[in-house]
């Protein structure tokens, strides 16, 4: 459904506010970052309910490669706990920033450093979620040791953090990693996670993009109580996705609406179907992922954003709206405010 796309950044000449300056100094060894709180185990249910109303953010930012060009700043995570969310998935492109030898790249984090402990000092739960395109490599094995590689260097850095940070292994697992190959090369990461954060908890996604029609496909360690199961919804494609370049069938398509009784009822539906997966193997859910690209009218965006997020309530999910800024958008960096009928069907003023 996805494919590699390039962020064309509008720069405004938007400076990293000083607070993050003197947030968390670089560190290019593998020190553990030190946080002002604690960690103590959390039940996965307990976070997912913690987790509740997120926001996918920084996933296309361009302060991974320059802090100085940075959209995003950390007061955004003051505005997204004040506008009424709980979380944020905070999306990282971790492989992009590996040397030859797979070290990652002491600049990158050090941003990843700031910008978590601003996000807990807003009182945000994390979700810290490894994204990747197609710098995984070209099989499973080689994937596999890029995944073990970042999370090698990033579970021991984040093993005191709260236990408000799950870590999410690898964003949308597909292509050549199909439930097989992703079998192997989840459990190779989460066994490097284990030794350093036994307890913490994390997510896990099925293969095939981590659409809720592949959960089936999912083998999970049953000893390891401590895994959150993530899927992704953007059904019906042709609505969320429409006019959307990186997805060739849907780039020349426009004017899809929706918002129908049935349309709202199928969502209903497909998430009966999650939760009794969910409920089959006690694993609890969190919807990564949701929404429409900003080519489809307000209107229908409004009606859908609502209707997901209201039936992942229903059933029990935390979810994410895919995402702040770059596209889907629900803040505009431009006026630096909301777009303010996303915000409302995401976080309803009566809640
Ligand atoms: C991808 C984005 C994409 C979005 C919706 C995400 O997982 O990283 O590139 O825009 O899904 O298609």
């Amino acid at each position: 459904m996805l494919g590699k796309r390039i962020f064309a950044p509008v720069l405004g000449g938007i400076a990293l506010c000083a607070a993050l300056t003197h947030a968390v100094p670089a560190m290019a060894d593998d020190t553990p970052v030190s946080f002002s709180e604690g960690f103590t185990p959390i039940d996965p249910a307990d976070q997912v309910a913690a987790m509740h109303r997120g926001m996918n953010v920084l996933g296309y930012d361009p302060i991974w490669f320059d802090p100085a060009h940075a959209r995003f700043k950390a007061e955004h995570f003051a505005k997204i706990k004040a506008a009424g969310f709980d979380s944020i998935r905070l999306v990282v492109h971790g492989l992009r920033h590996m040397d030859a030898q797979d070290t990652l790249d002491p600049a990158f984090l050090a941003t990843l450093d700031t910008m978590l402990q601003a996000a807990l000092a807003s009182g945000l739960s994390v979700s810290l979620d490894l994204h990747y395109s197609n710098e995984c490599g070209t099989d499973p094995a080689s994937c596999q040791e890029k995944v073990d590689a970042f999370w090698r260097q990033i579970a021991p850095r984040y093993k005191n953090a709260p236990n408000r940070v799950a870590f999410e292994l690898l964003n949308e697992p597909h292509g050549f990693l199909d439930a097989k190959a992703w079998d192997g090369v989840y459990r190779s990461a989460l066994a490097i996670v284990r030794q350093t954060n036994p307890t913490r908890n994390v997510i896990v996604g099925p293969a095939g993009w981590s659409s809720i029609d592949q959960l089936a496909s999912l083998d999970l360690p049953e000893d390891d109580r401590h895994i959150i199961v993530t899927v992704h919804y953007y059904w019906p494609m042709t609505f969320t996705h429409q006019g959307a370049s990186w997805v060739k069938q849907f780039t020349d398509l426009h004017d899809v609406k929706w918002g129908s009784q049935a349309e709202y009822l199928k969502v209903s539906t497909d998430f009966d179907g999650v939760k009794a997966w969910a409920d089959a193997h006690h694993r609890p859910i969190f919807l990564g992922e949701f929404g429409a690209y900003d080519r489809s009218d307000i209107e229908s965006r409004m009606r859908y954003d609502y209707g997901v997020a209201r039936a992942a309530e229903a059933h029990g999910f935390a979810w994410a709206y895919w995402q702040f800024d770059s596209d889907f958008i629900a803040y505009d960096m431009k006026t630096d405010d909301w777009v303010q009928p996303i915000l409302y069907a995401l976080v309803p003023p009566h809640d």
